[in-house]
C-alpha cells in the first residue's frame, strides 16, 4: 500500500480547454477529511462565470477539435490509455478517495477503483462499434442511419462513489465522441481532479473534457440550465432531479436521471442463511451505507426472522468501524456533518415512531462522522424510516408471511432502483425478479455490479440506464439518410 506521504495534494484548480485555473471570481472552498474532520485542501470553486467557459470550450473542441476528426478507434486507444494511467495509479487514487471521502481503504482498493479501470476498459472496446445501420424501407430508396455524438453533455455527480460516478459517466460519453462538462461534488472534489490530469496525460484532446467543481445551486444549476448544453446526466438526490429536468426544459436537453432507493432485500426461509445475513450485512453497511442501491429494507419470513436478526446484530456490533486509513477497517466515517446529522435524524424518528432498535443507532467516537451499524426490527413498511433514503448505515427489518404480500410490500415504494431475493426455490427466485418493480434485480447476491450491464431505476429512482450498451444509447442520437435511387 501506497504511504500518505506519496499522494500529492495541492490545491485544486479548474480544469477548462486543457488548462488548470483559477474561478473566475477567485473564490475557493475547503474539501474535508471526514474521518478527521480537517481541512485537506483547498480548491477552485466554479460557478456560472466558469461554466459558461467550459462549455464553451467543451462546443468548441466538440465542432472544430480533432476529437471530431479523429477515428473511432483512436478514441478508443485514449481510452485505454486512461485506463492504464488509473491503473497505474490505482494506490494513490484509493487513498485520495479514502481521505476525501471517509470510506475504507479496503473498499477504494476493491471496488472504487477497479471498477472505475473496468468501466474505461470496457468503453473503450465499444468506441470503434458504435454505428448505425442500413434499412429496407419501401420505394426506389437507400436509407441508412448515422449514430452521432449528442453533443456537449454536462454530468453532475454525487460524492459516495466519487471516482467511480465519473468514469461511469465520461468514459460511455467520450466513446460516443462527445465533449464534457463534469462538475463533481462539492463534498469530494479530488479524484475527479485528479482523472482530469490522467485524461490529460492520455492525450486526451483541449476542451474535451473540462472539469468544474463548485456547488450544486451555482456550478450545478449553471450547468443544468445552459442554452449549449445538450444533455445532462445526473446522479444524486431525488429532490436535486426535479430541479435539473425543470432546468433542462430551458432548452429542452437530453437528461438521464439516476436517483435514490429504498430497495427491498427479501430474504425467505428457504434461502441459504449464512449468506442471506452475508448478503444484508453488505447490502447496508457497504459505503457506509451511502449507496443509492441499498438494501435498506430487509423483509424477513417470519419462521426465520428471530434466528436472522440474531445472526445479523451480532455481526452489525462487531464491524470494525473507524480510521478508513487502516485495511482492517470496514466502515469509515459518513461524507459530512450534513449527512451525519441526517442520519441520526431519522435513527430519531425511527424510536420515536415505535420501530425496535436492536443494535447501534449512535454516532461513534469523538471526532470524525462515525455511525455505529444500525438495525431497526418490527419496522412497519409505512413507518418514515421504510419510505425515506436514509443513505446511512440503518436497515429497517419487516416481517412477511407469504410471497404475494412480500411482492406488494417491496413494490410500494416511489423508488425503484434495485431488489434482491434469497430463495432456493428457482420458480418463486424467476416470479420475484419479474414481478418487483426495480431496474436492478439479484438473486442470492447483493450489489453485484459490472461495466456491460445497466443500471438505473424504475419510477422516482430516476430514467435512462448507465453501463452497458443501454449508456452507448443515451450518449448518442440517430440520423436517417435517405438517398434517391430512382430517377
Ligand atoms: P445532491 O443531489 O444535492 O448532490 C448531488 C450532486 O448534485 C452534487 O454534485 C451537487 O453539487 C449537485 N447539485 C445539488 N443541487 C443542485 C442544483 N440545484 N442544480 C444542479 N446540481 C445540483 O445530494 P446531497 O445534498 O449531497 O445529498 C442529499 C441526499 O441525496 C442524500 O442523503 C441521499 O439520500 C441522496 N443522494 C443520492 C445519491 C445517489 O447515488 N442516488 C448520491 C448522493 C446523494
Ligand atoms: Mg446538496
Amino acid at each position: 500500500m501506497i504511504s500518505k506521504e506519496a499522494v500529492v495534494i495541492k490545491p485544486g484548480k479548474l480544469f477548462i480547454d486543457g488548462k488548470w485555473v483559477n474561478s473566475v471570481s477567485g473564490k475557493t472552498f475547503d474539501t474535508l477529511n471526514p474521518a478527521r474532520e480537517e481541512v485537506i485542501t483547498s480548491i477552485a470553486e466554479g460557478d456560472r462565470a466558469d461554466i459558461d467557459l467550459a462549455v464553451a470550450a467543451a462546443r468548441k473542441a466538440f465542432e472544430e477539435g480533432p476529437w471530431k476528426k479523429m477515428d473511432a478507434r483512436d478514441r478508443g486507444k485514449i481510452l485505454l490509455r486512461i485506463m492504464e494511467l488509473i491503473d497505474k495509479n490505482k494506490d494513490e487514487l484509493a487513498l485520495l478517495e479514502t481521505l476525501d471521502n471517509g470510506k475504507p481503504i479496503s473498499e477504494t482498493t476493491n471496488a472504487d477503483i477497479p471498477l472505475a479501470i473496468d468501466c474505461f476498459l470496457y468503453y473503450a472496446g465499444w468506441a470503434d462499434k458504435i454505428h448505425g445501420e442500413t434499412i429496407p424501407v419501401r420505394g426506389e430508396f437507400f436509407n441508412y442511419t448515422l449514430r452521432e455524438p449528442v453533443g456537449v453533455v454536462g454530468q453532475i455527480i454525487p460524492w459516495n462513489f466519487p471516482l467511480l460516478m465519473a468514469a461511469w459517466k465520461i468514459a460511455p460519453a467520450l466513446a460516443c465522441g462527445n465533449t464534457i462538462v463534469l462538475k463533481p461534488a462539492e463534498e469530494t472534489p479530488l479524484t475527479a481532479l485528479r482523472l482530469g490530469e490522467i485524461c490529460q496525460e492520455a492525450g486526451l484532446p483541449d476542451g474535451v473534457l473540462n472539469i468544474v467543481p463548485g456547488y450544486g445551486p451555482t456550478a450545478g444549476a449553471a450547468l443544468a440550465e445552459h442554452m449549449d448544453v445538450d444533455k445532462i446526466a445526473f446522479t444524486g438526490a431525488h429532490t436535486t432531479g426535479r430541479i435539473i429536468m425543470q432546468a433542462a426544459s430551458k432548452n429542452l436537453k437530453r437528461i438521464t436521471l439516476e436517483l435514490g432507493g429504498k430497495s427491498p432485500n427479501i430474504v425467505f426461509a428457504d434461502s441459504d442463511i449464512e449468506s442471506a445475513v452475508d448478503g444484508a450485512m453488505t447490502g447496508i453497511f457497504f459505503n457506509q451505507g451511502e449507496v443509492c442501491c441499498a438494501g435498506s429494507r430487509l423483509f424477513l419470513e417470519r419462521s426465520i426472522h428471530d434466528e436472522f436478526v440474531d445472526k445479523l446484530s451480532n455481526k452489525a456490533a462487531n464491524m470494525r468501524v473507524g480510521n478508513p486509513e487502516d485495511a482492517g477497517t470496514q466502515m469509515g466515517a459518513q461524507v459530512s456533518k450534513e449527512q451525519l446529522d441526517k442520519i441520526l435524524g431519522y435513527i430519531d424518528v425511527g424510536k420515536q415512531e415505535g420501530a425496535k432498535l436492536v443494535t447501534g443507532g449512535e454516532r461513534c467516537g469523538e471526532k470524525g462522522y462515525f455511525i455505529r451499524p444500525t438495525i431497526f426490527d418490527a419496522v412497519d413498511n409505512n413507518m418514515k424510516i421504510a419510505r425515506e433514503e436514509i443513505f446511512g448505515p440503518v436497515v429497517s427489518a419487516i416481517t412477511f408471511d407469504d410471497v404475494d404480500e412480500v411482492v406488494r410490500q417491496g413494490n410500494l415504494s416511489v423508488y425503484g432502483l434495485a431488489a434482491a431475493v434469497w430463495t432456493k426455490d428457482i420458480k418463486k427466485a424467476h416470479r420475484l425478479a419479474r414481478d418487483l418493480k426495480a431496474g436492478t434485480i439479484w438473486i442470492n447476491t447483493y450489489n453485484a455490479l459490472d461495466a456491460a450491464s445497466p443500471f438505473g431505476g424504475f419510477k422516482q429512482s430516476g430514467f435512462g440506464r448507465e453501463l452497458g450498451v443501454h449508456a452507448l444509447e443515451l450518449y448518442t442520437q440517430i440520423k436517417s439518410v435517405w438517398i434517391n435511387l430512382g430517377s
